[in-house]
């Protein structure tokens, strides 16, 4: 027999850490954090045209949709309990030029997908993309002039992009192009078109990564980027600054806060929340996407468990949700259960 002080050290043999995971039951019992449908917003690819269907090459499962056909695909995801949509458009190259003049056009295919997508499914979250990338004949995110990345001359571009996406239905503007003050630019124009109550999801804290080489391909940037993102996009390196550039934007007025890509900076995700308790989020991006899809199609790993692993540690790292390629499919087997 054991004394009293011996059983208080809490130790080994006393302390057996594995008896909480001796049966389902129980591993279920003490979970820490979960996932659920509802964490989910899935971003989608929409291309001009009609019954279109194109395959990403470098992104295995993915498809650009037109219009029609994404109004299909979301009626299954909402049936899945997807709360939100995020909406990214293919544009026709002939229609890209050096002052992105087609991300303002009311009658541009995001603001037709979008105000389509609500009218089909009113229930559900759209999220547009703020950023001059698509439209910008240099593939860069903001206005270009001799190689430099304009600041403040952006800011008014974003600023109407906000408000013609806005118009047309779109719920939460996600302003991805890193532009310094373009949150709180964006909040006034929005109040002053009357848009008070559309939402701000800021790409916050947004590095300057390699992991998003396959959306560039899915909507037609990849061709057109001049150079890199390096003087807007965020060093790898660095974690304070990321605070730093999250505490702007919640002052510039912010309602969720976004980190990306995900998985390589789950670090920075941990301490966004820790710091600000904001509705955080994670961006699950295209080249974690490849990677993972690379792997199981070889058999090199099990498809389903990593697919759920990989967005259940977005929710124990802190995020409060997770823009993924993936939603669809781990829906499906969040129900299947
Ligand atoms: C555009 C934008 C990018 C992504 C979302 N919005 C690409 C970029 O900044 O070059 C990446 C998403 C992904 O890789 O899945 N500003």
């Amino acid at each position: 027999m054991t004394n009293s002080r011996e059983v208080a050290r809490g130790a080994y043999p006393e302390t057996r850490l594995r008896r909480n995971r001796r049966a389902e039951w129980t591993r279920r019992l003490v979970a820490e954090t979960s996932l659920s449908a509802d964490d989910l917003i899935w971003p989608v690819f929409v291309v001009d045209g009609d019954g279109r269907r194109e395959p990403v090459a470098s992104m295995p499962g993915v498809d650009r949709l037109s219009i029609d056909v994404l109004i299909d695909e979301v009626g299954k995801a909402v049936d899945l309990g997807i709360p939100a949509v995020a909406v990214f458009p293919y544009i026709d190259p002939a229609l890209k030029t050096p002052d992105a003049r087609e991300a303002v056009n009311p009658e541009n295919l995001v603001c037709r997908a979008v105000s389509q997508l609500k009218a089909a499914h009113p229930g559900t979250g759209i999220v547009c993309d703020v950023a001059l990338d698509p439209f910008n004949s240099d593939g860069h995110d903001g206005l270009v002039r001799d190689g430099a990345i304009l600041n403040d001359e952006t800011l008014d571009v974003l600023c109407e992009q906000a408000v013609v996406q806005a118009a047309a239905g779109c719920d939460i503007i996600a302003p991805s192009d890193m532009m310094d003050g373009r949150i709180g630019a964006i909040r006034y124009a929005l109040d002053g078109a009357g848009h008070e109550d559309v939402l701000i999801m800021s790409y916050a804290a947004k590095y300057a990564s390699a992991f998003y080489g396959p959306f560039r391909d899915a909507v037609g940037s990849s061709g057109a980027l001049k150079g890199d993102k390096k003087t807007y996009q965020m060093n790898p390196a660095n974690s304070d600054e990321a605070l730093r550039e999250v505490a702007m934007d919640i002052d510039e007025g912010a309602d969720m806060v976004m980190v990306k890509p995900g998985l390589p900076y789950l670090d920075i995700i941990r301490r966004v929340k820790d710091a600000f308790g904001m509705p955080t989020f994670a961006y699950n991006v295209s080249g974690e996407y490849a990677m993972l899809k690379a792997a199981t199609t070889q058999g090199w790993l099990d498809n389903d468990t990593a697919v759920l692993e990989t967005l259940l540690a977005f929710k124990r790292a802190g995020a409060d949700g997770v823009l993924t390629y993936l939603a669809t499919e781990a829906a499906t087997l969040l129900k299947r259960g």
